[in-house]
């Protein structure tokens, strides 16, 4: 008897649950005033033999504490366990909401004005709606030159007089109306062409635009500049070729290429086999656009250029020019 309550006090030692009704389950077992199986046993006491009575009456009791014992333990476990669940610490900092990255066009942006602001030159923001004078006409652009035309030229409100601005070169003469040489400024910014929207060309796009005007700048000084960023930008190895060209604003004017940055100038697809790449317009500022913003093209002689951010992106990242022509939208 004695030994078949020391197995019950291993067995309520060894006991645990985390569950209330388990738990009122296990108190019921020993201390049910009915049955239980304490209450049994100290109903039992009168039959016990005198002489075992002391030692049955100890363990019965050691079995008794040790019920009541392991019961107020767990209840009180289980209503921390609770208290866990509900407790909320407003003071908690926030999980943290992933940001996402910058998009590469604003990285390869950063990373072009760094470059001319390493040389001097400040960035500047003008105008993307803007009048005929400072998109065409202060640029020195002739009356009847096709960029003005319909077919390019997105204009405002049916009035020929305001445009979506076709490149950021309008910024020159924003800047240049209300400043006196010398200066450097770069200009980036949005531009607008009524183009079809394809793997190679968009409606809106986006150019940097320099222009430096101080005494006797030359064309010396526009290709160590050029140079110099090709450089910084498509690394050290990069050389840089001068094509003749022309734009209205600059004389003499040039296209400019880099080695391909992707073969080395070796000759591969992406620079169709020409070693080299196009990556923007440049040229001396020509003394009619300076007389036009009130600049003396007699002591100020300056360079400028434009360049479009997609197109170096591109080529930065080694992004193809594939065509989703053959792909059908969906019809609502
Ligand atoms: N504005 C010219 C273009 O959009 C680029 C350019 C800028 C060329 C400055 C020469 C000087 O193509």
């Amino acid at each position: 008897m004695v030994d078949q309550i020391k197995t019950y006090i291993e067995q309520v030692r060894a006991f645990s649950t985390e569950k209330p009704d388990e738990l009122e389950a296990f108190k019921n077992k020993y201390l049910s005033k009915k049955s239980g199986v304490v209450t049994n046993l100290f109903a039992e006491f009168k039959n016990v033999p005198t002489e075992s009575k002391k030692e049955f009456g100890q363990v019965v009791n050691d079995l008794k504490n040790s019920v009541e014992q392991k019961y107020a333990e767990l209840k009180e476990f289980i209503e921390n366990l609770n208290d866990v669940k509900v407790e909320l610490d407003l003071t908690l900092p926030g999980e943290d909401m992933p940001l996402g990255n910058r998009h590469p066009i604003s990285v390869v942006r950063r990373q072009i004005l760094d470059i001319f602001e390493s040389l001097g030159f400040v960035a500047i923001e003008t105008p993307e709606i803007d009048d005929d004078w400072h998109n065409f006409t202060a640029l020195n652009f002739p009356p009847e030159h096709p960029a003005r035309d319909m077919q390019d030229t997105f204009f405002v409100e049916k009035n020929p007089d305001i445009v979506l601005r076709t490149h950021t070169s309008n910024g020159q003469i924003r800047f240049m109306e209300k400043h006196k040489p010398p200066f450097k400024v770069t200009i980036p910014g949005r531009t607008y062409r009524n183009e079809d929207i394809s793997a190679r060309s968009h409606f809106m796009f986006h150019q940097i635009e320099g222009i430096f005007v101080d005494e006797n700048v030359s064309f010396i000084d526009l290709k160590q500049t050029l140079l110099y960023f090709a450089k910084e930008f498509f690394g050290h190895q990069t050389k840089v070729r001068f094509r003749p060209s022309y734009f209205p604003f600059t004389e003499p004017s040039a296209e400019v290429d880099v080695t391909c940055s992707i073969c080395g100038g070796n000759g591969c697809n992406v620079c169709k086999h020409t070693g080299w790449l196009e990556i923007l317009g440049a040229g001396m500022v020509d003394p009619n656009v300076l007389e036009n913003v009130g600049i003396d093209s007699k002591i100020y002689s300056g360079y400028a250029f434009g360049l479009g951010i997609e197109r170096i992106t591109m080529l930065k990242y080694g992004v193809k020019a594939v065509s989703y022509t053959h792909l059908t939208l969906p019809t609502k």
